[in-house]
């Protein structure tokens, strides 16, 4: 499992956060986008070029085109992920981020159906499952985030290739509830502490640990 780290709620000023997340073993830094719309929050960050991870970029936005076209230009952008609740032509927005030479993905809901992304898993290379409702950082875990996961990798398994990232609430408490995921996006737990490194080694001692 790799350990994505979302740069929204840290201690730190944003070009400090993710300094300090260069210096940490961390496979990528994940980018939370926000309208202020899609969600009530608004983001915007001024320094994603100092980043030596690739980008995971994860769009809260209600009008998703403007937001690609910005952010595929960074040259570290990997993924970018749009929500499957938007009601605008999914197809072409994914079809437009590959355009772009980007690897493209749905983020979805904790309240959505899974079924909901039935008619786009051959498209896509990621699943964003959201395991808080999106908008804000530090929340805790929601309950049904097992069987979700469960869930989707069933599907999964019926031959897909997309990878499957859980977003949300992943502290050293709840990371054995979703080692199912390829990823898991955590915050807080790792920006909200001093020792970025110390968090990340404690985030997979504890997942190790409660395996049985
Ligand atoms: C929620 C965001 C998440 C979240 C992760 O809208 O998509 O990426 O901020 O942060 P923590 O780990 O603090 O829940
Ligand atoms: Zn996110």
């Amino acid at each position: 499992m790799n350990i994505a780290v979302s740069i929204l709620t840290s201690n730190y000023d944003e070009e400090e956060t993710i300094e300090r997340i260069n210096k940490t073993d961390a496979s990528e830094l994940h980018v939370d986008v926000m309208d202020g719309h899609f969600v009530s929050n608004k983001t915007s960050f001024k320094h994603l070029e100092k980043s030596k991870k690739k980008l995971d970029i994860h769009l809260m936005v209600s009008r998703p085109f403007e937001y690609i076209s910005r952010y595929a230009l960074f040259k570290n952008a990997e993924y970018i992920v749009i929500h499957v609740e938007l009601e605008d032509n999914l197809e072409d927005l994914l079809s437009y981020i590959k355009s772009r030479g980007l690897k493209c993905g749905l983020a979805i809901n904790p309240n959505t159906p899974i079924s909901q992304l039935n008619p786009y898993l051959e498209l896509i290379d990621e699943v964003l499952m959201m395991s808080v409702e999106p908008g804000l950082g530090a929340q805790k875990m929601l309950d049904n985030v097992e069987d979700r996961l469960l869930e989707l990798v069933d599907i999964r398994n019926k031959g897909y290739n997309f990878r499957i990232v859980v977003d949300g609430g992943v502290n050293d408490q709840t990371i054995n509830r979703v080692k199912m995921a390829d990823v898991v996006v955590s915050g807080s737990f790792i920006c909200k502490s001093e020792d970025y490194q110390k968090q990340l080694d404690q985030l997979r001692l504890s997942k190790d640990e409660k395996k049985c």
